[in-house]
């Protein structure tokens, strides 16, 4: 069975993990996906959009939405939490890693959804995107920050990226996987 439109199997593949008590599944998304993403989006507050995009953004374009459901899982690690326990089991969060021109390199982006920051849910899917990167034989993930986005800053230092101020308002985070353990080695 596949996830779907309505919502009506939203768990395939996924895995079940518990942040600050939340109940998550975490899964790759799929084309299934647009209308979670649309509400998820829609339901953003304006800074959380512009620390993710960099730019004021309304809605979320059909391009843009197909290109985020869409995508070739080979280069493009896009993993969503959703909530278990949460009527429809909406996202709460989506993390990402593409791969650049030069394929051991990748660029990650994160989001969650406002009502849900500061519990860990960023953390736990950031790094699972940086293991799926990793195992999928990208090496470098780097990212552009803005200098205001405190909560991005520290969750970065926490999962081990270097901090590079990048000139203006931005810092660059790097982080090399091929000198990270993975989740399962660094926890024993
Ligand atoms: C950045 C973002 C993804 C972090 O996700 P999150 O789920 O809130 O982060 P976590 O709860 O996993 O926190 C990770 C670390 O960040 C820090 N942190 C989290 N919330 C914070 C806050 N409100 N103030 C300061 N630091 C904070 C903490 O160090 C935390 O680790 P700790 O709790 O173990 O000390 C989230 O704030 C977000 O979606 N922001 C808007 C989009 C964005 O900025 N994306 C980044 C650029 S692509």
């Amino acid at each position: 069975m596949t996830s779907n439109e309505t919502g009506a199997s939203p768990v395939t593949t996924a895995e079940e993990v518990k942040v600050a008590g939340v109940v998550l599944w975490i899964r790759p998304i799929g084309p299934g996906d647009s209308r979670r993403l649309v509400a998820f989006f829609s339901g953003l507050s304006p800074r959380s959009i512009y620390m993710r995009f960099f730019a004021p953004m309304k809605y979320l374009s059909d391009d843009l939405v197909e290109r985020f459901t869409h995508v070739d899982p080979l280069r493009h690690i896009a993993l969503v939490a959703l909530g278990r326990e949460v009527s429809g089991h909406p996202i709460l969060g989506i993390g990402r890693v593409i791969a650049q021109a030069d394929p051991r390199h990748g660029e990650f982006s994160i989001v969650v959804a406002d009502a849900f920051q500061g519990r860990g849910i960023g953390a736990v899917l950031l790094q699972r995107c940086i293991d799926g990167a990793a195992s999928r034989g990208i090496e470098k993930i780097w990212g552009l920050v803005l200098a205001e986005n405190t909560q991005m800053l520290a969750l970065g230092r926490k999962l081990g990226f270097a901090i590079q101020r990048a000139g203006g308002a931005e810092y660059e985070l790097t982080i090399d996987v091929t000198e990270v353990a993975p989740e399962a080695e660094r926890m024993v």
